[in-house]
């Protein structure tokens, strides 16, 4: 071993004693003849002093180390002098003379520095990711995923929970989002895909009578990317066996509980047991299906009051099957024009076409643009509604119900933020059920399932499938943190027949669907058990855990907004001869 101790292992108990460490130079201090070191390692910092009186190794070899050159030193533990101990390091107390120093290895002075947080350019930091790994922020960072990792296995492993592998290279299988292709080379023209999630194999594995399996499981989807969004990324997998939705819960929320406890006490959780609510009240209340329940500001309707209104922006809206949405902000008569431009802005880029709006004066007036194309009974209709006093604006979103919603909701969340309601020190779980089966696209015009097409539909709605199913709901249901989805799942379809019906609802004929579900349709033939589960982003898990505010800073080697992986660099050009092998032909470069 090239050392007797780690760098923050050292203490007063130690004074006296000839240690050896290995380390990185974090950071050199010149105090004229005397060289002080802060040594580094993953699990802290050691600070080494080079005084000639004791040094054996000749001091301009000393003299010549720099910032990350890697060194073996051995030397004595001393107690620092009076006033110097620093209470912030563990090994605060003493310090290393050292007696001899190697070098093990050099280093070129680094791009950026290692041992202060400063703002370097993200492209740069994954290049040499490395070294920005180094960071003390980063590696915290990574020791909590593992913790939090380990914490999972132990509690899944507690619950009778087996962790089985699904293999990666699998079968197309249109779940939802874009696949990644892999070539066959034995096979021309054919396809491997990599996983999207292992949604189908856990199902099977549930025919197999496995009952309770999970997996942390690495998934591929070739999307846009975002800030919690990677074309790679990892869920916390689970599937259950003879289960309903509120036992799917109940083992989830306890371990959610049970880590935020151990991982994030300072953080209050808002509300135990956790809430659940329906999406339709979800999109009615807080215009999103990931709500932010940290602060109250809900919405009302207001399509009644103003359906026959002079205003024609809201009136046709709603004679057109869409709706009129009001959001009342308090204390938000002081914005400023520029920042009512700003919400305006930001309603457009989540859909809306204008961002309405009445600001009520302190002197019981109200400004608005629209206000003048109004009854003053539709004005007087709107106050009581929405409850707005004198300092107050409501602002109004016209549009289909779901756009109309979804945009108020951003302005909502945007509010939310500028009077600082959203609070770092809460943690608001919350469950949202109920989801509608279907969705329609908005470009193509087809129905997708919201969720995916094994997600079973609620009873109650079964019948609404032959006659209106964009109404029907289904048995899904979303895990929400502080407005971030952190995982989605639900009960499934466990027999054949329904799961045919599912699949030509979704426009996929029986011949489509036997090419490509063909084997999940078989397997329901032979004894599926009801079962049901989940699945957890576990890095926009440990994101909010960390109160990092993207998922790249909670990944060792994430690609960047592009979908590139810039530390090895990928995507890459590959050999002909291999891309021949792999029977591929380039149509495009
Ligand atoms: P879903 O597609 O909702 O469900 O994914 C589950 C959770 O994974 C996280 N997530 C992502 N995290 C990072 N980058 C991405 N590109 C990304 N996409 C999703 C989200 C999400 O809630 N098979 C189903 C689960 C089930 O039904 O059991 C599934 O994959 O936090
Ligand atoms: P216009 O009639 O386009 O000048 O719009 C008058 C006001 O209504 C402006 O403040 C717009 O931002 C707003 N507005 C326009 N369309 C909508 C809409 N669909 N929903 C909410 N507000 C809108």
């Amino acid at each position: 071993m090239h050392r007797t101790h780690t760098c923050n292992e050292l203490n007063q108990k130690h004074i006296g004693e000839t240690v050896t460490l290995s380390g990185w130079v974090n950071r050199r201090r010149d105090h004229g003849g005397i060289i002080f070191i802060d040594l580094r390692d993953r699990y802290g910092l050691t600070q080494i002093v080079f005084d000639p009186n004791v040094l054996k190794t000749p001091f301009s070899e000393v003299e010549s180390v720099r910032s990350e050159y890697v060194l073996k030193i051995a030397g004595e533990v001393r107690k620092r002098m009076e006033g110097q101990a620093n209470e912030k390091m563990d090994t605060g107390e003493i310090e290393l003379y050292v007696t001899e120093m190697e070098i093990l290895n050099t280093a070129k002075t680094p791009r950026f520095e290692i041992d202060v947080e400063k703002n370097v350019n993200e492209e740069l930091r994954l290049k040499y990711r490395y070294l920005d790994l180094r960071h003390t922020r980063l590696k915290n960072n990574m020791m909590l995923r593992h913790k939090m990792i380990m914490e999972i296995r132990n509690y899944m492993d507690e619950q009778n929970f087996v962790d089985v592998e699904t293999p990666i290279l699998i079968k197309g299988t249109p779940e939802g989002s874009r696949e990644y292709l892999v070539p066959s080379r034995l096979y021309a023209g054919k396809f491997y895909v990599l996983p999207q999630s292992p949604q189908q194999l856990k199902q099977l594995l549930m025919i197999a009578g496995y009952d309770r399996y999970y997996q942390v499981a690495r998934c591929f989807r070739d999307e846009d990317q975002r800030g919690d969004r990677q074309p790679e990324f990892t869920q916390l997998d689970v599937e259950m066996s003879f289960v309903e939705e509120k036992d799917v819960m109940q083992i989830n929320e306890e371990l959610l509980i049970r880590l935020t406890k151990k991982f994030a006490p300072e953080k209050t959780i808002q509300s135990e047991p956790f809430p659940v609510m329906s999406w339709k009240k979800a999109m009615d209340n807080y215009g999103s299906d990931k709500p932010d329940i940290r602060f109250d500001m809900k919405m009302v309707d207001v399509s009644d009051i103003v359906k026959e209104s002079e205003f024609g922006v809201f009136s046709s809206n709603v004679k057109n099957g869409g709706v009129v949405k009001a959001l009342r902000v308090e204390g938000a008569a002081e914005f400023t024009r520029k920042e009512i431009d700003d919400l305006t802005e930001l309603a457009k880029i989540h859909g809306a076409k204008g961002l309405a709006y009445f600001v009520y004066q302190e002197d019981g007036t109200i400004k608005s643009p629209i206000a003048k194309f109004m009854k003053e009974e539709e004005v007087q209709a709107i106050t009581e509604k929405t409850g707005a006093k004198a300092g107050d604006i409501v602002f109004f979103g016209a549009d289909d119900y779901v756009t109309a919603c979804e945009a108020l909701g951003q302005v909502r969340l945007a509010c939310g933020d500028r009077f600082k309601l959203r609070d770092p020190n809460v943690f608001a779980y919350l469950w949202v059920n109920e989801f509608p089966m279907f969705e329609k696209d908005k470009e193509s015009g087809h129905i997708a399932a919201m969720h995916h097409p094994f997600t079973r539909p609620m009873a109650e709605d079964i019948e609404l499938l032959e006659t209106e199913p964009e109404k029907a709901r289904s048995m899904g249901y979303d895990i929400v943190l502080n407005g971030n989805e952190i995982g989605g799942g639900s009960i499934r379809i466990h027999e054949h027949s329904l799961q045919q019906k599912i699949f030509k609802l979704l426009g996929i004929s029986d011949e489509d669907a036997e090419i490509r579900f063909g084997h999940m349709l078989e397997a329901f033939k032979y004894g599926a058990p009801p079962h049901g589960g989940i699945a957890w982003g576990l890095d926009r898990l440990v994101m909010l855990f960390a109160g990092e505010p993207n998922i790249r800073e909670v990944i060792a080697f994430p690609k960047d907004q592009k979908a590139k992986d810039l530390t090895l660099g990928a995507p890459s050009v590959m050999p002909e001869k291999d891309i021949n092998e792999a029977n591929v032909k380039i149509i495009n470069d």
